[in-house]
């Protein structure tokens, strides 16, 4: 058992600390820093999927008045590595996808930035490309392993077999979309380069990542590289990698050197240069007997990557860890296609990866003649199906019958398409979410500021979060004084080295190293330490993940309303119960849960990019076309959780849960459409014409 922390602070709804200057406009985010000098990059993108630069004709572009300079891969200063295909930006005269960057106007405004990249001539030599996924594609392939590090396939007992022998089967696919991360805030970057030192004013996930991702590329020691990104408007993981525009900037900033270079993309541009969610098409295999007891479980993942870098989404992974089934099997297939690198959207695996399973699952409840509530707890599993590890603490259950009581399940009638009020026809549903538990390595420092009052530093990130009032919360706790004695400082490389902001591991990573850093100072400077006194702590490595498999677990409870002339399909309620260790704080966790749920909600029903694979582009690549929820769209939306005492995590006991609350809502939403409509819907999203 780790030693844990009493909680005190911990556990409070304590409003946002940085509330007030975000509400105020004072919280400085990157594009709006203040620079003396400042110049504009716009970039010039490629306009065909793949192919080569035959030849570009900046004349026109250069002659207007306010243009700097233009980067090419004909005069762009060289990179120190190209070994990182998505971020080598200008370097030849290939190109591998329509949207890359193949140019950068550097001007005195903005709008003249963006008027010159419009005057820059381009010719191509273009060449057949391929963007078209299918799981019909002869050049599906094995990768070597899933995000991150998962084997490809497992295979345990005999799924075939087991089939076979099994009185109730369903064999069936399902697909999810193309997908993009929208983070409110857009991705970007204010670069100024001086005498070999490189500063970033960036919009990321992490400050520290973004460091050692970009210094070898560009060729600089990382000490030299100096990134701040105190405040940011949003990620969903396509902060968390660094892509190729923060390297297009350090180019820029280079080129022009003593300037700052301010780089903001546009929405539009965000579709081809943020990362995706790949396409999936999931064939789902379960076997059970009369009782509803799995005998197999196999899930088989066929979905997309780039030619240019391989991101091997683990849509498979979670079914490896759910349910109990002696026979069980996952793999992933990928086809390497001239389309966009995809990347980390919030939960990556297990986002998609629980829609067809928790689909097919109710639909063998069904065949069962049992409730869908109670066909998972009849397959709950005694330890982690997949490593044979107890779980550290598990309540998936108890998620789902707490959410049974508290949803109203137990008044429904089972039967689909039973329930109708004034025209609509009404269903209820529900799926389970699980997470992993995982946690990386961060450094933190506190110094004795003044009598009982600390300084804590760490190059932690809050990206809407509540990063800067839950560290302070558990350094408060930790140092054992009240909350208003804590001076956070976090989001820069100034301050000891932190992880990313992703993988719902931040506050259990960082929290950690806070812990270890207060328990330093007090073993070495005693209790209470001297003003001036110093100590530092880094997450070590937890040995009780040798013992248990940790993760967090929840169920998700929706109630669909169906127009039975017009198939308008409307979600009047969702709930959330989730079982994810302590809470650290309950207001700023609750937005992180719901604002899980609404992205599950907008999977459901709203998001698809539409790829013309004609020409390798997605055409609905704005607000406008690619749709996620307004007010309107969301109904009574609400999440809780129950108390989950897991001395093993960390700690706190803390497990992550930014994530978490995306997992399985879009199959509670579509499992509630069939109960509602009698329609079995396996494509996402779910629009009106599926529903007539
Ligand atoms: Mo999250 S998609 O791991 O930033």
């Amino acid at each position: 058992m780790t030693s844990q922390v009493t909680p005190y602070a911990i556990g409070t709804a304590l409003q946002r600390l940085d509330g007030r200057s975000k509400v105020t406009g004072t919280a400085p985010y990157a594009f709006e820093r203040v620079v003396d000098n400042a110049t504009y990059l716009h970039p010039v993108q490629a306009t065909i999927a793949l192919g080569q630069i035959t030849a570009i004709d900046t004349a026109e572009a250069e002659a207007l008045d306010g243009v700097i300079t233009i980067l090419t891969h004909v005069n762009a200063p060289r990179l120190a590595s190209t070994e990182d295909r998505e971020l080598a930006v200008l370097q030849t005269d290939r190109v591998s996808f329509r949207g890359q960057l193949i140019g950068a106007v550097i001007a005195d405004t903005p709008e003249t930035a963006r008027q010159a990249a419009g005057l820059v001539r381009i010719s191509y030599a273009q060449w057949p490309h391929e963007a078209e996924l299918s799981s019909e594609r002869s050049d599906l392939y094995t990768p070597e392993a899933v995000n991150p590090s998962f084997p490809a396939d497992t295979d345990e007992g005999d799924v075939d077999t087991a089939m076979s022998a099994a009185p109730v089967t369903l064999d069936t696919t399902y697909t999810t979309p193309l997908e993009y991360n929208n983070p409110m805030e857009p991705h970007t970057t204010v670069a100024l380069w001086n005498d070999h030192e490189l500063t970033l004013y960036d919009s990321t996930q992490g400050a520290h990542t973004v460091r050692t991702t970009v210094a070898p590329v560009i060729g600089l020691d990382p000490e030299r590289i100096h990134v701040s990104a105190p405040h940011v408007g949003g990620g969903f993981g396509s902060k968390g990698i660094p892509h190729a525009h923060i390297v297009l900037a350090a180019l820029a900033a280079r080129t022009v050197e003593g300037r700052p270079v301010k780089f903001a993309l546009t929405r539009q541009q965000m579709f081809s240069l943020a990362g995706h969610r790949t396409p999936t098409i999931q064939r789902v295999r379960l076997a059970a007997d009369t009782d509803g007891r799995l005998s197999a479980l196999a899930h088989d993942v066929v979905e997309w990557t780039s030619k240019v870098k391989e991101f091997a989404e683990q849509t498979a992974v979670p079914s490896r860890n759910v349910y109990a089934a002696p026979n069980r099997r996952t793999s992933h297939r990928l086809a390497a296609l001239d389309v966009p690198v995809p990347s980390w959207m919030r939960a990556p695996g297990e986002c998609p990866g629980m829609f067809g399973p928790e689909v097919a699952v109710d639909e063998m409840a069904l065949k069962c003649g049992i409730d869908p509530v109670e066909f998972r707890a009849r397959n709950e599993p005694d330890v982690d199906p997949e490593t044979g590890k107890p779980f550290s603490s598990r309540h998936l259950v108890e998620c789902l019958r707490e959410g049974a009581d508290r949803f109203g399940w137990h008044h429904r009638d089972p039967t689909p398409a039973s329930r109708t009020e004034r025209g609509w026809l009404v269903g209820t549903g529900v799926a389970s979410s699980i997470y992993p538990t995982l946690r990386a390595v961060s450094t933190a420092t506190i110094r004795v500021e003044a009598a009982d009052h600390y300084r804590v530093d760490i190059g932690a990130t809050d990206i809407g979060t509540g990063t800067w009032t839950a560290l302070t919360q558990i350094a408060a706790d930790a140092l054992e004084v009240p909350v208003g004695h804590v001076d956070l400082r976090i989001g820069e490389t100034a301050q000891p080295e932190a992880s990313v902001a992703g993988g719902s591991t931040g506050n259990a990573t960082w929290g950690t190293a806070i812990v270890e850093a207060a328990r330093a100072l007090q073993d070495t400077h005693g209790r209470p330490p001297e003003i001036g006194a110093e100590a530092s702590g880094t997450t070590p490595n937890n040995p009780e993940t040798e013992r248990f498999a940790m993760f967090a677990h929840g169920a998700q409870f929706a109630e669909v309303r169906v127009h039975a002339d017009t198939g308008e399909i409307r979600v009047p309620r969702m709930l959330g119960v989730f079982a994810a260790g302590r809470i650290i704080n309950p207001r700023t966790a609750h937005s992180q849960f719901i604002g899980g749920m609404t992205m599950g909600l907008s999977m459901a029903l709203h998001e698809v990019g539409v790829l013309d694979t004609r020409f390798g582009h997605v055409v609905n690549h704005d607000f406008a076309e690619y749709h996620i929820p307004t007010n309107a769209d969301v109904g009574d939306i609400d999440a809780t959780w129950i108390d989950e005492d897991d001395p093993y995590v960390n700690p706190m006991g803390a497990k992550g849960i930014g994530e978490i609350g995306i997992v399985g809502a879009a199959a509670a939403i579509a499992n509630a459409a069939h109960h509602a409509t009698g329609i079995r819907l396996r494509e996402l999203p779910i629009t009106p014409d599926a529903l007539l």
